[in-house]
């Protein structure tokens, strides 16, 4: 998709989100098998496209265009392209393949899936106004007391990330139904049996052409973006990690 077209499908007022089914789930659901037969039960190489921004980038407060354009189409989208190359490698692979180049390219393709997955989900909660409301406000506020103390953790969790690689998720612990703020220092750690329900990339690319080294104006400026009515919808019909 070129810049134009990728106006055009986000020409709308005031960053208007397009819809969480836009882009949660979304690659389960683009997903096309691929024509390539095989003898498995599932056809490889699967084909996924990178899905446009939910909103109109000019429109949030403190993250360029620049920035999130460059988010978009370079880490995101290329995450979206290594994962169709990856999974092309893995179904050359066949019994005598050598166990390791399979355990190298299953590793980088959860690296990729997670990406392009985790992206999307980071993408559609930017875009609001960043105030907390409803079920997900109840939900914080009865695990950590008050917003205020669930902003500290994860803005903090973030913050020493500075300079380094990683995300900072919060997820719903579907074992005991409590909400849980996760520190990943790569992609492939999101945690086990969670539903992700709100994330924020701080890898540098997510900052560094705007606020150079500066981790702590970039969290401030991604919360002023949240869009914590997706959360809450997040909380009523839970993505899901799959690719
Ligand atoms: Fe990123």
């Amino acid at each position: 998709m070129n810049r134009r077209e990728f106006f055009q499908s986000t020409a709308l007022a005031g960053g208007a989100i397009i819809g969480s089914q836009l882009l949660a789930n979304s690659n389960t659901l683009a997903a096309t098998k691929g024509t390539t037969p095989h003898s498995g039960i599932q056809a490889f190489p699967r084909k996924y496209e990178a899905k446009p921004l939910p909103f109109n980038p000019e429109y949030l407060k403190g993250l360029s265009s620049k920035l999130i354009l460059s988010h978009h189409d370079n880490n995101y989208a290329g995450a979206v392209k290594n994962l169709m190359k990856v999974e092309a490698e893995i179904a050359k692979l066949n019994s005598d393949s050598l166990p390791f180049v399979w355990t190298a390219l299953k590793s980088s393709e959860q690296t990729f899936r997670n990406s392009m997955v985790m992206h999307e989900l980071y993408f559609e909660n930017l875009g609001g106004n960043g105030k907390i409301h409803g079920p997900v406000e109840k939900l914080i506020t009865s695990a950590w007391g008050t917003t205020s103390r669930f902003e500290t953790e994860f803005k903090a969790s973030g913050l020493g990330i500075g300079g380094g690689t990683g995300w900072i998720v919060l997820s719903l612990d579907k074992r005991t139904s409590q909400p849980i703020i996760s520190c990943l220092g790569a992609l492939n750690q999101f945690a086990a049996n969670a539903v992700p329900l709100l994330l924020m990339d701080v890898y540098e690319h997510a900052y560094a052409i705007d606020y150079g080294a500066g981790i702590k104006d970039y969290i401030e400026a991604f919360f002023s973006n949240i869009n914590w009515e997706i959360v809450n919808k997040r909380l009523e019909a839970p993505p899901t990690m799959a690719g």
